[in-house]
């Protein structure tokens, strides 16, 4: 049998998300929006498109909250994108309406899937689908580390001209403007970029990729970036989906690790079958845990906020 995946929001993103999820063949696609005719429309041209891509999947577009039954993964897209002069952390109020009036469909629909969310502000989002649905903390995540460390690996290799198919990077903290990324960690070929690189070429990329949304808002003006996100998305949710044991960054519920308790944030997990299957825990030194620390503490605000909202 075919895994379930359904998509809640048929935005940018979540179209996005479910092309490339049909694509790959990976699952049978539910697309779940509000507006009425949008999902069933783009459906109907994803599963027009199977015969040309030779993959054999179901794709439903739906106004029904219901057709999300029993999925075996979901992601959540659906709010509202920034515009030009907007945070991430502007979304908050609106989109956790949103977040948590599907995070309550899903608990009831869908009791056993797996959910990566993707809704900004990302992390507070994640901590909110989790509160609502009561899931085991291991099948709820947050995607943001995967698009960020791509766009650092993807930077990289434009500055060394070199494939980005030799670029690794990683990012933590939370999916904001108090990102980490983390040059010791970020290699080519295995090489730290910090053997390759002057310390001020580093810091101008760091700066390029916590403002890499921003830079998008700022061109389509209209709303934010969709391709990254949704093949960041798609990596993680192939991972979940063929039980890859793929080592990525991701918005993950931390007891204790990194000296952090009871917090979605941005850290390497192992993706597997079953989620989050484990937590990575890095040597980190003085500069990089008071960076990670500042990126917890702009996290941890918004959280807070999340009270008043239950
Ligand atoms: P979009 O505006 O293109 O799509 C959002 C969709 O959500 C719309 O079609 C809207 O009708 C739908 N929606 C609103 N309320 C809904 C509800 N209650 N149930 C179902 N659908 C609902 O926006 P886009 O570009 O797809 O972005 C979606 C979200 O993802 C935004 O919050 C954006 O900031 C976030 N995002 C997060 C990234 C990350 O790395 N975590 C990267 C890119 C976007
Ligand atoms: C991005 O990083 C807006 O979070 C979105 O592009």
């Amino acid at each position: 049998m075919r895994p379930k995946v359904s998509v809640i929001g048929a935005g940018n993103v979540g179209a996005t998300v479910a092309q490339l999820t049909v694509m790959q063949g990976l699952a049978d696609v539910v697309l779940y929006d509000i507006v009425e005719g949008m999902p069933q429309g783009k459906a109907l041209d994803l599963y027009e498109a199977t015969p040309l891509w030779g993959v054999d999947v179901a794709v439903t577009g739906t106004n029904d909250i219901k057709d999300i039954g029993d999925s075996h993964l979901v992601v959540i897209t659906a709010g509202a994108a920034r515009k030009p002069g907007m945070s991430r952390d502007d979304l908050f109020q609106t989109n956790a309406r949103v977040v948590g009036s599907v995070s309550k469909s899903i608990k009831e629909l869908c009791p056993e899937a797996i959910v990566i969310v993707v809704t900004n502000p990302m992390d507070v989002m994640a901590q909110l689908c989790w509160m609502v649905t009561g899931f085991s903390p291991e099948r709820v995540m947050g995607m943001g580390g995967v698009l960020d460390s791509a766009r650092f690996r993807s930077f990289v290799a434009e500055a060394l001209g070199v494939s980005v198919q030799d670029t690794e990077a990683l990012v933590l903290g939370g999916h904001g403007d108090q990102m980490v990324p983390m040059p010791r960690f970020t290699t080519v070929r295995g090489v730290p970029i910090t053997e390759l690189l002057p310390e001020d070429r580093i810091d101008a990329l760091i700066e390029r990729t916590r403002y890499g949304g921003a830079e998008i808002v700022s061109l389509l003006k209209t709303g934010s970036a969709y391709y990254a996100p949704a093949a960041a998305t798609v990596q993680m949710m192939r991972a979940i989906l063929r039980d890859e044991k793929r080592l990525l960054p991701a918005a993950a519920y931390l007891d204790g690790q990194y000296g952090i308790r009871g917090l979605f944030i941005g850290v390497p997990v192992v993706l597997g079958r079953t989620g989050v299957e484990r937590v990575v825990e890095l040597p980190l030194t003085e500069e990089e845990r008071t960076y990670l620390e500042r990126s917890v503490s702009a996290v941890s605000s918004l959280v807070e906020k999340l009270d008043s909202l239950m």
